[in-house]
């Protein structure tokens, strides 16, 4: 049995990219593995957020983690903030990284590019994202393609810590899906699908109304071919498009293209709006049952008080590692 953590930040609703590149995995790994899946907030938080907004997102995301099949009494979910070993840990592993190798991290690039007012938080955001994995003695992280530059630093951060303190820290490895790891938007299939984008019409949220996800679908942008057929390099549009179809029907992309043949686009995206509702359909159900419930609450106070016996047994080993430790 290996151990499991990942992360979603609360910073909008999740979107079908979101739910296919980590989501959908997290659900299929919870069986065999022992899971912690939490509510990154704090990483939410370098950027400015609406605290009304902020509190309802991070609610919702609860919700979204349980409607999508996390079992919260199999899994530990929890919420980054109510657990303060992160912070704390993550100040230590702030201690160990170098700014030089903070500034090359693409994220960082892109979301302070431009920008006049950076927080000096969205520079040390990945040594919380290492804090957050270390904590739980973490074998594998399930994510997208775009959070592997974080993992590597992750393990790079530990390997650190361990030469030069003790050997406290499990090193974790990354695992990237081998389809959907990139879910790009349907405007622009040069761009990944954000919740941040935004043009709303660039992603389907996972809460969108069966209406909102056929029109969204039906508008993606293609190419001008009109042939449903495979190839990232020359067809990104519609090769995206393949890539959540066969996510979400459970068919092989060869079987989509010899099943969509000699059809026109326009039947192929009505098939694929279907598919991707009746994905989504049970999700929203669970959802709107969960979302306003003691249930929820019960939850995540259990999840908290799991994460929070795990987290601060390694937060006090790796203090006394480095000799923060008065009464040792
Ligand atoms: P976040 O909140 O941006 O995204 C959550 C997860 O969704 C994946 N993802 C995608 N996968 C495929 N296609 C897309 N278009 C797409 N967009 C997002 C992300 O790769 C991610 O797996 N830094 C993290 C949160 C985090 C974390 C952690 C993750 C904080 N601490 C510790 C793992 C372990 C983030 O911003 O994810």
């Amino acid at each position: 049995m290996k151990t499991i953590f990942s992360g979603i930040q609360p910073s909008g609703t999740l979107t079908l990219g979101n739910y296919l590149g980590a989501m959908k995995h997290f659900v299929e790994l919870q069986n065999d593995n022992h899971c912690y899946f939490c509510i990154v907030d704090e990483h939410a938080i370098t950027v400015p957020q609406d605290p009304l907004q902020l509190r309802k997102n991070i609610r919702s995301l609860a919700a979204l983690y349980i409607a999508a099949g996390i079992d919260p009494t199999k899994s530990t979910l929890f919420i980054q903030s109510e657990v303060s070993a992160h912070t704390q840990l993550g100040w230590i592993m702030q201690c160990v990284s170098y700014i030089g190798e903070l500034e090359r991290m693409t994220q960082f690039k892109d979301k302070s590019d431009g920008k006049e007012a950076v927080s000096s938080a969205l520079l040390t955001y990945p040594p919380l994202m290492a804090a957050d994995i270390l904590l739980y003695n973490t074998d594998i992280v399930p994510v997208g393609e775009d959070q592997k530059q974080h993992l590597e630093l992750t393990r790079d951060l530990a390997e650190r810590f361990n030469k030069k303190y003790n050997d406290i820290f499990t090193i974790p490895e990354v695992r990237i899906p081998k389809v959907g790891a990139r879910i790009m938007s349907l405007t622009d299939p040069t761009k990944k699908m954000s919740k941040s984008n935004p043009n709303p019409k660039s992603y389907v949220s996972m809460l969108d109304d069966e209406k909102t996800i056929m029109k969204k679908v039906k508008s993606a942008v293609t190419d001008s071919d009109g042939i449903v057929k495979y190839d990232k390099e020359n067809k990104p549009a519609i090769s995206n498009l393949l890539s959540i179809f066969s996510l979400c029907s459970g068919k092989s992309i060869e079987e989509l293209e010899n099943e969509f043949e000699g059809k026109g686009y326009g039947e192929f995206k009505q098939a694929l709006g279907e598919a991707v509702i009746e994905t989504l359909k049970p999700i929203h159900d669970r959802y709107h049952e969960i979302i306003n419930s003691e249930e929820l609450d019960h939850y995540l106070d259990l999840g908290a008080e799991k994460a929070n016996n795990v987290a601060s047994k390694t937060l006090t080993k790796a203090k006394r590692a480095m000799g923060l430790d008065r009464k040792r």
